[in-house]
């Protein structure tokens, strides 16, 4: 009799755990503990967007000061939107009664209240977070108030050579698609510790979407970094070189991944973050050094000689990407239903440190990497690309040691 088939599978099921974000869920908690890009400097402008972020719809604007706001979309008075609101020197102005709050939600005005609403005032607040910005960037943090961290600084992105900036990009994830990419974050990040892909959807199903180098299959190791899951891979090239890539997925959400276009060697060039807008969709953000502007947006791969957008659909089909791979695992992917193997320790482990956090953040303790000393030191990754003249193999196997935290 043949088994197997697919008559009576169980409906599908995901580790709810590890992907769900909203408040009040756990890693909806964990992620709260972390600063997150939330826009481009240039999203927060007079005009008030609508974002949202871990399942939390906001407003984000700038003051005519150039101070930016993220705030509860729903007025404290009786709850219009501040999406329609209008932006002025000292905050944002509800378009129903003309409430006036600053960025930090304080009531400045009440125009149809005796004296402006002096006396009342100062009992109502608007619903706010703490943005700061950086890299060309809004950061903003949504969590417990005394747990707030230092935004960090990272060295990839303040230690410049002459004539290199820093520019930020949220166009998409590296391998192409649209700004908003429609599943679970963690398809995402997972996909950061998982070097074999690389040499099969990227080199060699859909022809070379980055450069010849990266379709040598690769000598793999992945360790443990205090923040996160690092992943060497060594490949021996034809001219008998070894070209060693180190790249780490860190928390948060932190993908430090070395251009797989190897445009220059060396330390890595950017760090990206994946933001999730909700259970079922994401985004990316990059910080990148870069010596012309405008190089971070133009590293975009092409499938088939086409960048993403470009493509038919019966090219989606043929010459699929990150896109087309990561999507296509489901809105949240089917853990039920996974075989891990064992090119998928980088996975394994990448879980077991999240489950690490999840746990310190239930049992009262800030999660790796937070950091709330008024000077926190600069954070800094080994992650790059390196070209040997000699042989070279992965260092000694570390992944067997417990995951940081707790
Ligand atoms: S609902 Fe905003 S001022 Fe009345
Ligand atoms: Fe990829």
């Amino acid at each position: 009799m043949d088994t197997g088939t697919a008559y009576g599978l169980p409906a599908p099921t995901h580790q709810a755990s590890l992907t769900e974000v909203g408040a009040g869920t756990p890693m909806g908690e964990l992620l709260r503990r972390y600063w997150h890009p939330v826009g481009l400097s240039a999203d927060a402008t007079a005009t008030p967007r609508q974002v949202r972020i871990l399942g939390e719809d906001l407003i984000l604007f700038r003051d005519g000061q150039g101070r930016p706001g993220l705030v509860y979309p729903h007025c404290a008075h009786r709850g219009a939107s501040l999406y329609y609101g209008k932006v002025e020197a000292t905050g944002i102005r509800c378009c129903y009664h003309g409430w006036l709050f600053d960025v930090q939600g304080h009531c400045l005005e009440q125009p149809c209240e005796p004296g402006c609403g002096e006396k009342a005032r100062g009992k109502v607040r608007q619903p706010w977070y703490p943005v700061e910005e950086r890299y060309g960037m809004v950061w903003a943090y949504l969590g417990p108030p005394d747990r707030k961290p230092a935004l960090p600084r990272y060295a990839a992105l303040e230690e410049l050579a002459d004539g290199e900036t820093v520019e930020a990009d949220d166009s998409s994830i590296g391998g192409g698609g649209p700004p908003i990419i429609p599943c679970n974050w963690l398809q995402h990040y997972e996909n950061l510790v998982d070097p074999f892909h690389v040499v099969i959807l990227h080199a060699t199903f859909s022809g070379t979407q980055f450069v010849d180098q990266m379709a040598v299959m690769p000598d793999v190791e992945w360790s443990y970094t205090p923040t996160g899951v690092q992943v060497t891979s060594v490949r021996h090239l034809p001219e008998g070189k070894t070209f060693r890539r180190l790249s780490e997925a860190a928390l948060p959400t932190l993908r430090v991944i070395p251009n797989p276009r190897l445009g220059a060697w060396g330390p890595v060039e950017s760090i990206g973050w994946v933001l999730p807008i909700d259970d079922h969709s994401f985004r990316i953000y990059v910080a990148g050094r870069v010596s012309e502007p405008g190089a971070l947006s133009r590293m975009r791969s092409r499938q088939n000689g086409k960048l993403w957008a470009e493509l038919t659909e019966a090219e989606h089909r043929a010459f699929p990407g990150d896109y087309e791979a990561q999507v296509s695992q489901g809105a949240i992917a089917h853990h039920s239903e996974e075989h891990l193997a064992t090119s998928d320790r980088g996975i394994v482990m990448l879980r077991r440190l999240l489950q690490r956090q999840l746990a310190a953040v239930a049992a009262g303790e800030d999660p790796v990497g937070v950091d709330r000393s008024s000077e926190p030191a600069l954070v800094r990754f080994a992650a790059g690309n390196y070209l040997l003249d000699t042989e070279s193999a992965c260092s000694p196997q570390t992944s067997e040691m417990p995951a940081p935290g707790a």
